[in-house]
């Protein structure tokens, strides 16, 4: 029976079943979540998941990674900061989550096609999303060339789910692990070599604000933004960003008009 329910707003609101959770890097879990919300999922979009606890109001915002739409599962990848995330990490198999989403624009991949290369940018956190997006675009017969960003070794996470789809370099801050330095080392050569007939891109703002400014004109290049957030459903503004252009509507709300936003557009 379908147990999700829509409210006013049109964003689904469903008690996720845990189907397993698990630390794949040092304060790093992957949490697998089972629901018919599963099947309205696309990549970049995220989950906006309530804490179990009475004194946690505010949902945490968390990135799809991965979407199986036959088995109805879709696979989240968090770090625990504080509190909201430390309570998270506990709970177990067969415990459910209260998750609002998907929410949010995602990712466009309809920029590209069969043939055309694909370029996608992670760093740390933010390399989850790019998983599914890089699944999606492979199943498209689209090139997908990685590049992903991290403190150092044991920091790195998700390498070979994105390998599955396409060439991945990985870049440590300390050189403990692939190439040392951060992902512009890598960007900087293989913009040298290939043209990109998209970019996509996830990570730290000062990451963000590299990929904005090498790629401002591009047509197709695309940032996941994060920002704190209150209602998660375009209602409170807490979440806005500022257009360049002043002409445009002022405020964006990263909860509703993004998280993906287009390069060359953003205040960062
Ligand atoms: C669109 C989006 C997607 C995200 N995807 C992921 C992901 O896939 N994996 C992951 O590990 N983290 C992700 N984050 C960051 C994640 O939401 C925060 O790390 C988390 O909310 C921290 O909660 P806390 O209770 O541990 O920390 P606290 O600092 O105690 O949280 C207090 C409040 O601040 C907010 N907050 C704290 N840090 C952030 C942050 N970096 N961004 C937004 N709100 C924050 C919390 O949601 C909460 O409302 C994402 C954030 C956004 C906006
Ligand atoms: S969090 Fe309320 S409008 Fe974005």
């Amino acid at each position: 029976m379908h147990s999700s329910c829509k409210d006013k707003t049109s964003v689904l609101k469903e008690n996720l079943l845990i189907v397993s959770q698990r630390e794949i890097a040092p304060r790093i879990f992957e949490m697998k979540l089972s629901g018919e919300m599963v099947m309205d999922m696309a990549p970049g979009q995220f989950l906006h998941l309530r804490v179990p606890d009475p004194s946690k109001l505010l949902r945490r915002p968390i990135s799809i990674c991965q979407i199986d739409k036959v088995n109805k599962v879709a696979t989240i990848v968090y770090r625990v900061e504080r509190a909201g995330t430390a309570i998270l990490s506990q709970l177990k198999a067969g415990d459910r989550v209260d998750t609002m989403g998907p929410q949010g624009n995602g990712f466009d991949l309809s920029v590209v096609s069969a043939g055309q290369k694909a370029l996608l940018i992670g760093g740390g956190i933010g390399v989850p999303p790019l998983v599914e997006t890089a699944k999606q675009l492979a199943a498209k017969g689209v090139e997908v060339i990685s590049v992903l960003g991290f403190a150092n070794k044991d920091a790195v996470i998700l390498e070979e789910a994105l390998s599955a789809y396409g060439k991945v370099y990985v870049t440590t801050d300390d050189g403990s692990y692939g190439t040392k330095g951060y992902v512009s080392t890598v960007v900087d050569e293989l913009t040298k070599e290939y043209s990109f007939d998209a970019i996509y891109s996830c990570g730290a703002p000062g990451m963000l604000k590299y990929v904005d400014q090498k790629f401002e004109n591009h047509p197709h290049a695309y940032l996941s933004m994060e920002s704190r957030m209150a209602c998660g459903m375009g209602a409170c503004y807490a979440c806005v960003v500022h257009l360049k252009n002043a002409q445009d509507a002022a405020n964006q709300r990263v909860c509703e008009d993004g998280p993906v936003f287009e390069t060359g557009k953003i205040i960062l």
